[in-house]
């Protein structure tokens, strides 16, 4: 049955799913954080403090009311950078998906 909508509605669905899946990005947090887990970022984030990058807590208070910070750091996730915090860079995250760099950047927006 789902498959036969999905066919019938498939430019819509495309969009409907994206507006989903950063909805549910709220909800799902131990399922974020398992994919967090599983790319390594808390080697360098902790939740509160600094450990080689920012806790994502300080990250959320930083971009705190920023608009374009989901977009901002979902593609700073996936594509590293450095500048913002000290000079200690991000390496990339090239194997992380599109939809899973916004999910891990709402997130950690909303770890404040
Ligand atoms: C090897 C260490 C390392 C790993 C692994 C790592 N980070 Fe980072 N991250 C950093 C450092 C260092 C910075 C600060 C970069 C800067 O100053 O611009 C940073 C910055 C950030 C920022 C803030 C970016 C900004 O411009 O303000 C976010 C969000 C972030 N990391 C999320 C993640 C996520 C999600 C993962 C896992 C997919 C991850 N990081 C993995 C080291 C790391």
């Amino acid at each position: 049955m789902q498959k036969e909508r999905n066919r019938r509605i498939a430019p819509r669905a495309a969009a409907l799913a994206f507006g989903l899946a950063l909805a549910a990005s709220a909800q799902a947090a131990p399922d974020i954080k398992a994919l967090a887990d599983k790319n390594g970022c808390f080697s360098c984030h902790g939740m509160q403090g600094k450990l080689v990058g920012p806790g994502f807590a300080e990250v959320a208070a930083k971009y705190k009311g920023d608009g374009e910070a989901a977009g901002k750091l979902a593609r700073k996730i996936q594509e590293g950078g450095k500048g913002v915090w000290g000079r200690i860079p991000m390496p990339p995250h090239p194997s992380l998906k599109d939809e899973e760099a916004k999910q891990l950047a709402a997130w950690v927006l909303e770890a404040g």
